[in-house]
């Protein structure tokens, strides 16, 4: 059981496949709300959104912090009593494919422009003067360094973070929370993060985003997909096409700090694994599970990454 900050739910509203919908102002984690919730015995799908977290958690044991109204921060709990154990990741998946649909249409984007980053990144890639990749209109998208000259690279636009409990047995659970940079101003930026991150705000050149807007629209596009999984179909093609890493040299590191450079080939749509081939064997094909690495980054951002963004060097905020 988890305890939440003393501020109650302030806005319960009914979306059709939500069995539970509660707002809050301030908590400790929504992951830890709507697990709570389904201890209790509330149904899926119930959601809990957040203006603030006070322990909010990233992948890998990091943190996750964001400044009120920046951030749209929830979390959806499922008892996917209707996919195999190993088919679990679907539910993260199909959690990034919506909120990457809906922050598109939110936000002006083109469709595409942003992309996955294996397992559940939201990115966006920015070319070197600091433009969105591509989008010729997003002048105020990325960092700047301190000469003023932004660097080139994948800039995060969200997280997601995937948690289970009693996985294989019939009484299964599942906790998908997303943090995604909203309204989140480059100004107000931690400078730490600043050549890794980046928000919709930003990359739409300006364009202020409103989190119930972009709640509404992630929401709509969420629900088809969640019932299409019960029904036992999942948007492969489409998951596919969002990965930024397909056909680039990826630098996969481990929790020990070990890490190699391969080619990632696409990703697996029945095991969720990246495909990754070895410059050393080429042709060879091997898949890479997301419990095996705790970082991927483009090989080309090796530097950058490296240059004070790392988690080991980083290890408290991780947006
Ligand atoms: C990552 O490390 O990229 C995953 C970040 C996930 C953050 C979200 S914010 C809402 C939910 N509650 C949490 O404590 N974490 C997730």
């Amino acid at each position: 059981m988890t305890t939440r900050d003393t501020t109650p739910g302030v806005d319960t509203r009914s979306v059709a496949f939500l069995s539970r919908h509660e707002r809050f102002r301030s908590v400790l984690s929504t992951n830890d709300i709507v697990r709570s919730w389904l201890i209790a015995g509330t149904a899926e799908v119930c959601l809990a959104v957040a203006d603030v977290q006070t322990a909010g958690r990233g992948r890998s044991g990091r943190s996750w912090v964001a400044p009120s109204g920046a951030a749209l921060l929830l979390s959806l709990g499922f008892l996917p009593n209707y996919l195999p154990a190993d088919r679990l990741w679907r539910l993260a998946a199909v959690v990034s494919l919506a909120m990457a649909d809906a922050a598109e249409e939110v936000a002006g984007l083109a469709v595409g422009k942003l992309r996955l980053k294996w397992p559940n990144d939201i990115v966006v890639e920015v070319a070197g003067n600091g433009a969105a990749a591509g989008s010729g209109a997003a002048t105020e998208s990325g960092a700047t360094t301190e000469s003023g000259a932004a660097k080139a690279g994948l800039r995060k636009v969200a997280g997601v973070l995937g948690e289970t409990e009693g996985v294989g047995t019939s009484d299964q659970l599942a906790i998908v929370g997303i943090g995604i940079n909203a309204d989140w101003r480059r100004d107000q930026f931690p400078a730490e993060l600043a050549d890794s991150m980046t928000s919709l705000r930003e990359v739409s050149g300006g364009r202020p985003i409103d989190t119930t807007e972009l709640l509404d629209a992630f929401l709509l596009r969420l629900e088809p997909r969640v019932l299409a999984l019960r029904e036992g179909h999942f948007d492969v093609a489409g998951w596919h096409d969002r990965q930024v890493t397909t056909g680039r040299m990826v630098r996969l590191e481990g929790s020990g700090g070990e890490a190699e450079e391969v080619r990632a080939v696409g990703v697996d749509g029945v095991t969720g694994a990246l495909l990754v081939e070895n410059p050393a064997a080429p042709g060879v094909e091997r898949e890479v599970l997301a419990g095996e690495v705790v970082h991927v980054r483009l090989a080309a951002d090796r530097d950058e990454a490296e240059s004070g963004t790392s988690a080991s060097k980083r290890p408290d905020v991780t947006p």
